[in-house]
């Protein structure tokens, strides 16, 4: 998508009254003011991005001292790193000189990160090592002048990072998917594949074409032979509750399809939002495969296809659906005003070899068309919503109706924050 125009007459005062009408018109889609406006932009990752809990990364990314990658998000940088004590932190990739970035390589093995400016001397851990000369200065000390930190939380091999140190605790409410999401063994589960796919559009547009399946059955033909999500709710109760009754003993694990909803407006603290469902499987269907047929050997405690799939949400922008056999994870990073990393993880047992107890071609098939179908149809809604004569119309109330939740705590929170 081509740069947008800039309104030079906006203001906090616009932004302020925008949020403030569009709070009365609830179950509305949001106006293209939203997508467009640069200092809607800038309030959202000071406000939202930079406040909540993201999904960083696998554990298994980094296994020896040393090892770290970067995560990018919005126009900064962070590193996330294993120490000589075996302990993993993230941190800002700014120099505490000037600024410069420390590490350029996407990941890798290092003993230092060394500015490439004036060659100040960062430990893997984030402390300042050695400032050349520095101690021409009086008072300097390199204990005030480590890579500053950001919050960092694992949880089952998953690594969450949050770039404001008084977040809200994100333990509880990750804890609270202790069972449901224990059943898959992620600590110890293998990365198969990842892709991402930078999608041209406002971050918005990507996570409300997320949060709903009104889009399902229209963009995803394959998707929707397989997943009763696409349906309405009461269509398709029968094969839920049929799934629900058999779940425990099928898959032994009690209380793996137990749901809770704690997103957006409902999460216990700002960004931490957590949720868990389990939804089934069309008649057939044991995994999310072309032919029903599994792809790879079950994961970590699962016993046994239950014709379901657990649906989680860890933090406002990182989701989960999750086979007996695999496990697909799905991340939003906002990288400009109209441009988002959509992220899609796949994961196997942690013991599952490729090519022989899985083809990743084929595991990946799925998920990869159905983002490349999202691609396509978010693109259009970009295009829609900037023109000049895009006139919001009604969400559906069931389908849309996590959209709807979505942005009701967005335009909350820009209230909240936008009152002088
Ligand atoms: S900016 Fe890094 S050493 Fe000067
Ligand atoms: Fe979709």
């Amino acid at each position: 998508m081509k740069p947008i125009a800039t309104d030079v007459t906006d203001s906090t005062t616009r932004m302020a009254e925008m949020v403030t009408a569009q709070m009365d018109k609830p179950g509305f889609a949001i106006d293209a003011y939203f997508y467009r406006s640069h200092v809607i932009y800038q309030t959202e990752l000071e406000q939202i991005v930079f406040k909540s809990w993201l999904y960083a990364g696998h554990v298994s990314q980094i296994p020896d001292s040393g090892d770290y990658f970067l995560f990018e998000l919005g126009e900064d940088s962070i590193i996330v790193s294993r120490d000589d004590k075996g302990k993993v932190q993230a941190m800002h990739n700014i120099c505490r000189h000037r600024g410069a970035r420390v590490c350029e390589d996407m990941s890798g093995n290092r003993g230092s990160f060394v500015c490439p400016y004036h060659g100040w001397v960062y430990n893997i851990d984030g402390s300042l090592r050695a400032a050349r000369d520095m101690e021409m200065l009086e008072d300097f000390s390199s204990d005030n002048y480590g890579l500053k930190p950001v919050r960092l939380e694992v949880f089952q091999g998953l690594m969450f990072i949050n770039c404001d140190p008084d977040a809200a605790d994100f333990r509880g409410p990750l804890e609270k998917m202790t069972v449901q999401l224990g059943a898959y063994d992620l600590a110890n589960a293998k990365v198969a594949d990842s892709k991402l796919y930078a999608v041209e559009a406002n971050w918005k547009l990507c996570l409300e074409n997320y949060l709903e399946c009104y889009h399902c059955a229209t963009s995803h033909r394959s998707y929707a032979r397989i997943h009763t999500l696409k349906a309405l709710a009461h269509k398709v109760k029968p094969i839920n509750e049929a799934m629900w009754a058999r779940a425990d003993e099928v898959t032994g694990v009690p209380g793996i399809a137990d749901a809770f909803y704690a997103y957006y407006g409902l999460a216990s603290g700002f960004g931490a939002c957590a949720y868990h469902s389990r939804y089934a499987l069309y008649e057939g269907y044991l995994t999310g495969s072309e032919d029903g047929k599994p792809l790879a050997p079950l994961m970590g405690n699962m016993q046994g296809y239950d014709g379901g799939a657990g649906d989680f949400q860890m933090g406002p922008l990182s989701f989960m659906l999750n086979y007996p056999d695999h496990c697909v994870l799905y991340r939003f990073i906002p990288r400009g005003i109209t441009q988002t990393d959509m992220e899609i993880v796949w994961f196997v047992n942690g013991d599952a070899e490729e090519g022989v107890d899985y083809d990743k071609g084929k595991l990946t098939r799925l998920w990869h068309s159905t983002a490349r179908e999202d691609e396509f149809i978010i693109r259009r809604n970009s295009a829609g919503v900037n023109s000049h004569f895009f006139e919001p119309g009604p969400y559906h109330p069931e389908f849309e109706q996590m959209s709807m939740s979505f942005i009701k705590w967005y335009l909350d929170t820009l209230h909240r924050v936008s009152r002088p």
